[in-house]
């Protein structure tokens, strides 16, 4: 496979960037790295193996400071090391423990998300380069919150989000999902602070606020992380724990105590955990995501901490990762769906093996809904509807959607139900072990279907149009439709209510959030206010502490112009920054002409408490003509 090819010029003279043929389609574990569109990186010549990095944190001027060290390896004689970088300070080079200054140069940006290529001139024999920097306060993988962002309105706060293509904006490094490499790190912070990183951790702060850690295993620079605050550890078991800030350890540990049970089920239907440890860091609220699987430590929103566990299917999410990005990885960002969709069917096989069918149903089928409605908001013949994206002329993020997720996942459904659960069972777990370590591409991942599972049952090739699924747009056929008994439940209680039932009378005993979510999602944007009056009164809908719910509410009324809720939508705007929320909040208040100078009021004060990754988003909602 060709992956386009694109020229650097530099000042040492001009190369090509060559893109690398992968290997024939039988030897499928030597893939070698594919030139990936969001990288700089001459990956084909010199790959990083190890990362040391030595980073004082610097909260005062928002900056982590010191060296990261490359081991490399130059198989190809390459006299340049083009690394990723984008705001980075860089202040010097040096190469094999030597003193003696390396010439560099940072190449204008061609894109300006892609940052700026670092340019080292390397020698023959070269191994180590040691590249002395900073980072920019407006780093976009890092969020610095000051005390009053935190639970405990004490310390200062820390984060780090590199996926997917902003770890260049904290460690100069080939930031490509394509390859890997294992690190070692020493953190120097205050020893008020607890730090910790996708590595082996400290459970107890360090009288001297230094801190060392190892990840033994390789892996992509996208899974690079790092967090720093006031935390406190509680454990599960033997091999998984909680890290949150005192005053959210005790809700936390009660939320996700059955992670240990998750990751029992977990490996046994895809093998062993490959990772040591596993542990959830609950970041405060400004997270910008549910989660992300950093290796060792998933870290996770506060908003799915409910006091009933009923959204910890974030965590067999972040967990099923574990196998299908960390072990197995996306090789480029075209290819987000080998890790999103396959992570989403194995979080709903978690999730049944723990909680029952009725349940995975329910959540099989919320996915679904979306599914839908995301593809008619794109319109079946968009090319963003494929499961193979095109995003190279793109930032990764804006190809993704939840076609990566729930596309995928329907995908791998489809080929559960054609070929059965223990054939299609027996397939994911030799794929993952087959590949574990290595890159993954939407082509050799076709092949390797044709070649495992359809090859010995040629009957049911014609019926699962294994070509449409992967590189058309829209939605095949044979996409199976979820049913959900539990939910058919909430439709009869939903219509009664369209009908004129009042709320009191809905027949809601043992509804979980996620009967209610079905409930919401469904209703008419254009119910009378009397309605929207009676059901909040009823189930206390504007206040409810449960964000995916108020999310659903909110979405709700806002259309309906409900004026009582708009003080609680503030409320939440204020406090909560994970994107997923707040994105389509502001989106749905602009779309209100009454609205718009409230949205705007709010996001003044609200904006400086998001992550980058938030307000970049909102700011170009905002930006957009209303
Ligand atoms: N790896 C993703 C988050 C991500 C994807 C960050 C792409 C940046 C670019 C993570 O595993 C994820 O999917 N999180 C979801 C949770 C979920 C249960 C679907 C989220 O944050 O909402
Ligand atoms: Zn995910």
């Amino acid at each position: 496979m060709w992956k386009r090819i694109f020229p650097v010029l530099f000042s040492f003279g001009a190369v090509v960037i060559c893109s690398v043929s992968c290997t024939s389609s039988k030897n499928f574990t030597e893939i070698h790295p594919v030139q990936d569109a969001h990288s700089y990186a001459n990956t084909d010549s010199v790959v990083i193996r190890h990362l040391t990095l030595k980073l004082t944190v610097n909260f005062e001027n928002r900056q982590l400071d010191g060296t990261a060290t490359l081991h490399i390896e130059n198989f190809n004689q390459a006299r340049t090391l083009i690394l990723d970088t984008k705001d980075l300070t860089i202040k010097k080079v040096t190469a094999n423990g030597h003193t003696a200054k390396r010439s560099f140069k940072l190449m204008p940006a061609r894109k300006v998300y892609l940052g700026q290529p670092l340019v080292i001139h390397l020698n023959p024999g070269d191994s180590l380069i040691t590249i002395t920097y900073h980072t920019a306060p407006e780093a976009g993988a890092l969020q610095w919150l000051t005390p009053r962002q935190t639970a405990g309105k004490k310390h200062p706060f820390l984060f780090s989000q590199s996926q997917a293509i902003l770890a260049r904006t904290w460690v100069p490094c080939q930031d490509t999902p394509s390859i890997r490499f294992t690190y070692q790190a020493e953190i120097q912070t205050s020893p008020d602070l607890l730090a910790l990183m996708s590595a082996s951790n400290p459970t107890e702060k360090s009288p001297d606020g230094l801190y060392h850690f190892t990840m033994e295993q390789p892996i992509p620079s996208y899974l690079l992380a790092l967090a720093v605050g006031d935390l406190e550890y509680r454990p599960f078991d033997a091999r998984s724990g909680v890290y949150a800030e005192p005053e959210m350890i005790e809700k936390a540990a009660y939320e996700f105590t059955d992670t240990p049970r998750m990751m029992a089920a977990a490996e046994k239907l895809y093998g062993p955990y490959r990772w040591g440890r596993y542990d959830i860091l609950v970041l405060p609220p400004s997270f910008p995501f549910g989660g992300m699987e950093n290796p060792r430590l998933t870290f996770a929103t506060p908003t799915v901490i409910t006091g009933d566990r009923s959204l910890v299917s974030l965590i067999a999410h972040e967990l099923a990762h574990s196998w299908s990005g960390n072990l197995v990885t996306n090789a480029t960002w075209n290819d987000v769906w080998l890790n999103e969709g396959f992570t989403t069917y194995f979080e709903l096989r978690i999730m049944e093996a723990l909680y029952g069918r009725e349940y995975a149903e329910m959540l099989e089928q919320i996915g679904y809904q979306d599914l839908k409605r995301v593809m008619g908001e794109l319109g079946p013949d968009n090319p963003d509807t494929r499961l193979a994206i095109d995003v190279d002329d793109r930032n990764p993020d804006d190809g993704l959607s939840t076609i990566a997720y729930e596309k995928g996942r329907s995908f791998l459904k489809m080929l559960e139900l054609a070929f059965g659960r223990p054939a299609f069972d027996d397939f994911l777990k030799k794929y993952f072990n087959t590949f574990a370590f290595h890159s993954m591409d939407t082509d050799h991942f076709t092949e390797y279907v044709r070649e495992e599972l359809v090859r010995h049952r040629r009957r049911v090739e014609s019926r699962i149009h294994l070509r449409e699924w992967i590189y058309e747009p829209g939605l095949p056929e044979n996409c199976p439709v979820p049913d959900s008994p539990e939910f058919r439940k909430v439709d009869a209680q939903r219509a009664a209510f369209i009908h004129g039932r009042p709320a009191g009378e809905l027949n809601v005993k043992g509804w979980t959030t996620h009967h209610w979510l079905h409930f919401l999602r469904a209703l008419p944007k254009n119910l009378p206010r009397e309605r929207l009056i009676d059901l909040d009164n009823t189930f206390t809908l504007s206040a409810s502490p449960n964000s995916e719910i108020a999310f659903a509410w909110y979405q709700l009324v806002i259309p309906g112009h409900y004026k009582p809720a708009l003080q609680h939508i503030r409320t939440f705007l204020l406090h909560v920054g994970r994107a997923k929320f707040v994105v389509p909040l502001y989106a749905s208040l602009m779309k209100e002409k009454a609205y718009r100078a409230f949205a705007r009021k709010v996001y003044e004060e609200a904006r400086p408490g998001y992550h980058p990754v938030t307000y970049a988003a909102v700011d170009k909602l905002m930006s957009e003509k209303h």
